[in-house]
């Protein structure tokens, strides 16, 4: 079917066709015939690379033009950058996208004059929580990667969120994207929507499997030539020799560093990369300067261990990819990967789902992943396909190879069978645990959507738990959640269920009830402590929404030691060799790890005393910051004397850096280690900085964030011909801190 022959505006027929979009694809055919464009609710549960987003785009568009306003949920912050760039392009037809993934207790009024939202699940959900006024304009929602309504961490958050969407916007129109899952009908029928369904693919994908020497695909053997140490890097050399580039899926991070370094090292000398001796003449010259330029970025964001080890593997054209490292080293090494310039990127799961990446062949190094109960186990069928998908995507390959590593002849067999020819699992709801049903009853009952029990009960019928199985089931641990959320003064049971002023807070700032049960506990006990910041943090750390450190062996002796000195600080420590003992040791260690952050050690101590990476230290710390926040306010309801601390930890947290530094510390671009430089050279807060001459600044903290600096201050910074700055004294007023 032609663009031109749609049922749309011509604005977006031009914008597509102006994009070089002319034709749909068979998908894009089928939901167009299923209603798609006359508001009827699709699930287009087809291949990877099919086109699934344009099918969302479509209706959003139309919706749009007749006045309509559209939320697009993603599961993951990648994505939703992806997603939003994207958007960006319908500026052109004068419409206007934002994103939303920042804190989880805000209404972002100022994105009701979006026409499109993105949105992670999560935070669309506290949207609502937190009764943001035009949710109940949208006409038009996307449930994008819709198969994580499988997932046990973050499905009952999706579920939970769409059913509601659709009991608040009856009219609402849902376009749900999902992975070719077994169960696709029964999905489409409780969103009430047309399934699209195909195995139709833009670009052809081959799955295979490695065997000495040898890629078996479904109708074709490759042989790949063993030139080097090691069959990965024979793998991905056979695909960069002819122009492509691979991305290795790795089981761990350890391993997607081992492979990027030993990559890196092969990579530089194979790709003409010279050596620092060679002249600007040599063949790889000009790209190895660009490699250098982007290794320098890595480097710039951070003096840590990893940030040193990745801009080494960039520099020989390879790099890591994982949750260790700072938001803004993936941004960097994604957009490398995209521009060609790192030519193989190993990775966690992390980039396996919904991304556009120009990944020729897709090496998936183990097909086990470590599961704490389980040890190794294989990684279901749909995760798999996620992965294979990542290759061979339009506009960027001409064809895309997904290969799984074997040892033998049998497991060979074993991997044709298992993921190669076999179809993604069904996929079942995970709403009805005890912990999914706490958070949510009480954000619905406290929101007001069910006033007693029948109408709960009601409610979760119609969820796709409700849908797969009967509501009854949930019964009794329905029961035991309303004990428990009247038990803590959350909800009122009598006369139907209410909310009390603490539940509707509790709503608000997104958290666990249970997290919100042992603030308050901790509160009744902190009159018999010695209040200090590990007190707050520990009690932190001991709420369910926080994620603790594993335990190594060499923790235990200094962990002991540290308990004992510390004693009179903990709120109600358990006795040691009891069985919370252990728990509570690793609650002890992530406390300590955000003492550190709030200390001021330095980055790399951190990361080499605790094993992890600065991106998981800023995970922790956001996460802190939102619960030690949650703790003020929980705090200040309850009139307890220590609210202000904790609300004094939420800025330490915030910013890494001790409370001395808090005045100086909010502007722009400066960070913990120059807000320090700055303070012990005298300037304690803002006045201080801004009464003073630029090359004094300069000289403590650099000439560009001196200038910046200024310039936030009202202060115009003039370079000088001769290479001098100096400043007139006159207020820009543009980028003015007036609140500090
Ligand atoms: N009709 C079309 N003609 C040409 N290119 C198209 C068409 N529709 C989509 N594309 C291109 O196909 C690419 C892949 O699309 P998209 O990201 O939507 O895939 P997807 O189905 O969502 O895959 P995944 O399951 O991996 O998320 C995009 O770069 C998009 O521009
Ligand atoms: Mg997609």
């Amino acid at each position: 079917m032609k663009i031109s022959e749609i049922d749309i505006p011509d604005a977006i027929k031009g914008f597509y066709t102006e994009s070089g979009i002319s034709e749909l694809y068979p998908p894009q055919e089928k939901a167009v015939e299923a209603g798609l464009l006359e508001g009827r609710n699709i699930l287009a549960a087809v291949p990877t690379a099919s086109g699934k987003t344009m099918i969302a785009e479509m209706a959003m568009l139309k919706s749009i033009i007749n006045g309509g306003k559209c939320l697009y949920i993603v599961p993951l912050r990648a994505l939703a950058s992806e997603k939003y760039a994207r958007f960006r392009e319908f500026e052109e037809l004068n419409m206007q996208a934002g994103v939303s993934t920042g804190d989880l207790d805000s209404r972002d009024e100022w994105l009701g004059r979006r026409d499109i939202i993105v949105a992670t699940s999560e935070k669309t959900d506290s949207l609502i929580r937190n009764g943001a006024s035009w949710i109940k304009d949208i006409t038009v929602i996307v449930a994008d990667e819709v198969h994580l309504l499988d997932s046990p961490d973050r499905g009952p958050t999706l579920e939970i969120t769409l059913a509601r969407l659709m009991q608040m916007n009856p009219d609402v129109q849902i376009i749900a994207l999902s992975a070719t899952v077994g169960n696709a009908q029964e999905m489409a029928q409780w969103l009430d929507a047309a399934l699209v369904e195909s195995k139709w693919r833009p670009i052809d994908l081959l799955e295979g499997v490695f065997l000495s020497g040898a890629i078996k695909f479904q109708n074709s053997l490759r042989t790949v030539e063993h030139k080097y140490k090691d069959e990965l890097t024979d793998l991905v050399y056979d695909t960069l020799d002819e122009g492509g580039q691979c991305l290795v899926f790795e089981s761990s991070r350890r391993n997607a560093e081992a492979s990027a370094r030993r990559l890196g090292q092969t990579l530089g000398k194979s790709l003409g990369i010279p050596g620092s001796s060679e002249s600007s003449e040599s063949p790889g010259h000009e790209y190895s300067v660009e490699l250098d330029s982007l290794a320098n970025r890595v480097l710039d964001t951070g003096e840590t261990e990893i940030t040193r080890r990745l801009a080494q593997c960039v520099r020989g054209g390879a790099a890591f990819h994982h949750a260790g490292l700072l938001s803004e080293q993936r941004k960097l090494i994604e957009d490398g990967f995209r521009n060609n310039l790192i030519k193989v990127l190993s990775s966690t799961p992390t980039l396996a789902a919904g991304l556009n990446m120009p990944a020729r062949r897709v090496i998936i190094k183990s097909y086990r992943r470590y599961d704490p109960n389980y040890g190794m186990v294989p990684i279901p069928v749909l995760e798999y396909k996620q992965m294979a998908g990542r290759a061979g995507r339009p506009g960027l390959d001409p064809y895309g190879e997904s290969v799984l590593i074997s040892k033998s002849d049998e497991e060979m067999e074993v991997l044709i069978e298992q993921y190669v020819n076999n179809n993604a699992e069904d996929i079942y709801s995970k709403l009805g645990t005890e912990s999914a049903l706490r958070t949510h009853i009480l954000s619905i009952v406290s929101t007001g959507l069910v006033k007693n029990r029948e109408e709960l009960m009601d409610f979760l019928g119609r969820t796709f738990f409700g849908y797969q199985q009967d509501t009854w089931k949930l019964a009794a641990v329905v029961d035991e959640v309303i004990e428990f959320l009247v038990a803590n003064n959350l909800v009122i049971d009598s006369d139907g269920l209410h909310p009390t002023e603490l539940g509707e807070l509790v709503t608000k700032l997104y958290i666990d009830p249970m997290s919100a049960s042992t603030i308050m506990e901790g509160k009744r006990h902190l009159g018999r402590v010695n209040v200090t910041e590990l007190t707050l943090l520990q009690l932190i750390c001991n709420t369910p929404n926080m994620r603790p450190l594993y335990l190594r062996n060499n923790d235990y002796s200094w962990l002991d030691d540290y308990v004992q000195q510390h004693n009179d600080e903990f709120v109600a420590p358990p006795p040691p060799h009891s069985s919370e003992y252990e728990w509570f040791m690793s609650e002890v260690k992530t406390a300590v790890l955000l003492l550190e952050w709030i200390s001021e050690s330095k980055e790399d101590d951190i990361t080499s005393r605790f094993n992890i990476g600065p991106g998981d230290i800023r995970a922790q710390a956001d996460t802190a910051q939102w619960l030690m926040h949650s703790t003020a306010r929980i705090f200040s309801y309850l009139g307890s004397e220590h609210a202000g601390f904790a609300e004094e930890l939420v800025e330490r947290i915030s910013y890494g850096a001790a409370k001395e530094l808090l005045p100086i510390i909010k502007i722009k671009g400066i960070g913990r280690v120059r807000a320090r430089k700055l303070y012990n050279a005298g300037y304690k807060d803002i006045e201080a900085i801004r009464k003073e001459k630029f090359k004094a600044l300069a000289d403590i903290i650099g000439p560009k964030i001196a200038a910046n600096t200024l310039r936030q201050l009202g202060i115009d910074v003039e370079p000088e011909p001769n290479g001098d700055h100096d400043q007139t004294g006159k207020g820009t007023g543009q980028q003015n801190i007036i609140d500090f």
